[in-house]
Formats: C-alpha cells, structure tokens, sequence
C-alpha cells in the first residue's frame, strides 16, 4: 500500500492539487470533478459533491454500513477495516463483473482521505455547510480551510447547559439562530431545583439548541444511554451521501420537511419516496440506502442503535431488515 502524493497525475494541468493514492486507487482533482482511477477503469463526479461526501465519512470515521458517495463509488465500514469500492453495489457493474473492491485499514484510508482533503479543499469552501451559506470549491487550488475539515462533531460532555457542559450554544459564543430558523421558540424552561440540586437538576430548549448548528448533515450525539445514540443534526439541501445502513435506524422528523429517496441497498434499485412532516417518525429498514432532500433547513433526530452484534444478525437473517410487523 503506498500513498503517492505530489506526483504528476494523468489530469494535471497545474492548477496546485496532488493526486492521493492507495491501493489501485488514484484520486485526482481538476477545476470541476474528482477523477477516480482503478485497475480496468475510471469514474468521475462533480468536485464539489465528492468534498462533502468525502468530508462526511471522514468525520464519521466511516459511519453505519455503507457510504456511497454516488451509485458507483463508496465505502463500506467493517469497524477496524473498511472496503472501497466501484460498483459494489450498482447492478449493472456487478451483472457485468465491472465492480472492483479493496480492503485497507480504516486508519490508512482515513489518512489519506484527510490529506485529500486538506489538499483540496479551498479557502472559503466549507463542506459541512449548506451551499447558500459557503463559498464555492471550484477551480485553481487557493489556500485550504483547515479549520473546517478539522471540526470535532459535538458530543455533550454532560446534559448540555449543566456546568462543565462545553457544547451550549448561545449568541455570545458564536452561534447565532439559523438564518431558517427564526421562527423557532427560543424560551428557556423554568427550572426549580430542591436545595442542594441546582447543578444537577435542568432543562434547557433543545429547538433553540439544535437551530443554532453552523453545520448541515452532521448528526451530534446529544444523548447516549448504553447503545441508544439520540443523534440531533440541522438539514438543508441534500445529504451529501447515500447511507445503505447495516441496521435499522430511526428518524424523527422535528421540524419542516424531509423528502427520502429509498433505494434496493444491493442494486440501488428505487423502492420509496417518503416525505416526513415535522412530528413524522419513521424505521429505516436495514436492506435499503437512502438519501433526504430538505428544501427548507430542518431538524432531524437520528436514532442509532450502537451495538456492534447487530450487522451480523441482520446479514446472517437472525433478525428481519425491519423492527416490526404490522
Ligand atoms: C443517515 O444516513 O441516516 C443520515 C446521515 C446524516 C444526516 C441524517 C441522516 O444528517
Ligand atoms: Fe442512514
């Protein structure tokens, strides 16, 4: 495994970025697309829809299951190692034998998905945030936005707000209201705590908590109890990946909408449109992908299931891809 940087690449027109490699892989950038290259072919996409997938499952060290960035190229977690492939999961490259896969550890893949984006990623170009609130990633290489690609998800210390909490949330700190969400309460509950209790006891919004995110598509742990992780994110645009996950998963809708293309995990072929209202609950089976479309920004809750026991019962077929039976 080698990682070949500040190498001339095939698509190199001088325009300051390297090309990063592992395994038979090779990643080049031009002014528009990401250019994959792989032993008996190459794949291309749009630049900046590469960044934010790419940005996403390196914070999320990989995710649940399956990370496609578009219905040919992804990964696939298996928590310590993690596949890369081309058409693992696209019908007519698997019928065709066009599919190629690689296994690497997770740390090697991860350092050279960070250096891509170090690299690559422009001053001004900030892939967390929703395209009307960033710059544009397009052209010559101009700086980077270490700073960016760098944040840490938010995961509270404590009950968010309780002394020796750091994640709270205010104008002061940095994080005003959402511009799409202005119309959210911002009133605090009134707490009264028995003598004694008032750093243990509170209550906080958690509307007005969420709506002060400066990312999009990032859930935060906000609450974990033993493998229930209560996972809050603000949504606009499209999710920069399609998840096919390894379990099901839960979202609770808590704000405005949501519009979910749901997809055959295997072959990508189309099985839903599930559009979810503020207050809509629904299970995401774990034989599927799928992929949210928010027009305005909203809030969603994602409800993950942590235990590790779980993909391997729901491939062997010891539990069914979906919680209950109607
Ligand atoms: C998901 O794939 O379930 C997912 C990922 C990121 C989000 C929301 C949902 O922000
Ligand atoms: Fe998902």
């Amino acid at each position: 495994m080698s990682t070949v940087a500040n190498q001339q690449g095939l698509t190199d027109k001088g325009l300051g970025y390297k090309a990063h490699s592992i395994g038979g892989f090779r990643f080049e950038r031009d002014e528009y697309f990401a250019h994959i290259f792989y032993p008996g072919g190459r794949h291309i996409m749009p630049v900046d829809a590469f960044l934010r997938a790419l940005m996403r499952d390196v914070a999320w060290g990989f995710f649940y299951g399956t990370v496609n960035f578009d219905n040919v190229f992804g990964t696939v977690n298996h928590y310590g190692t993690v596949e890369m492939f081309i058409g693992l999961f696209n019908e007519a490259y698997r019928s065709t034998n066009r599919h190629h896969v690689e296994t690497f550890e997770s740390k090697d893949l991860k350092k050279v998905f960070e250096q891509m984006l170090q690299d690559w990623v422009n001053e001004g170009f900030d892939p967390f945030a929703a395209p009307d609130e960033t710059g544009a990633p397009f052209g010559a290489k101009k700086g980077n936005n270490t700073k960016a690609i760098q944040r840490q998800r938010m995961v509270a210390d404590r009950m968010v707000g309780l002394p020796g909490d750091l994640g709270y949330r205010t104008d002061q700190n940095g994080y005003p209201l959402n511009r799409q969400f202005q119309d959210i309460p911002t009133d605090q509950p009134e707490v009264h705590a028995e003598p004694g209790f008032e750093k243990d006891v509170h209550a906080y919004n958690f509307f007005n908590y969420v709506a002060r995110s400066d990312v999009t598509w990032n859930p935060s742990v906000v609450s974990c109890v033993k493998d229930s992780q209560f996972c809050a994110t603000t949504e606009e645009h499209i999710l920069p990946i399609t998840h096919g996950n390894d379990r099901v998963e839960w979202f609770i809708q808590a704000t405005d909408e949501i519009i979910w293309d749901i997809d055959d995990r295997a072959t990508g072929k189309p099985r839903a449109k599930v559009v979810m209202k503020a207050g809509d609950v629904a299970a995401m089976p774990a034989d599927i992908r799928h992929r949210g479309y928010s027009p305005k920004r909203s809030i969603l809750i994602v409800w993950e299931n942590n235990d590790g026991t779980l993909p391997q019962k729901y491939a062997s077929g010891q539990l069914k891809p979906y919680p209950v039976e109607f």
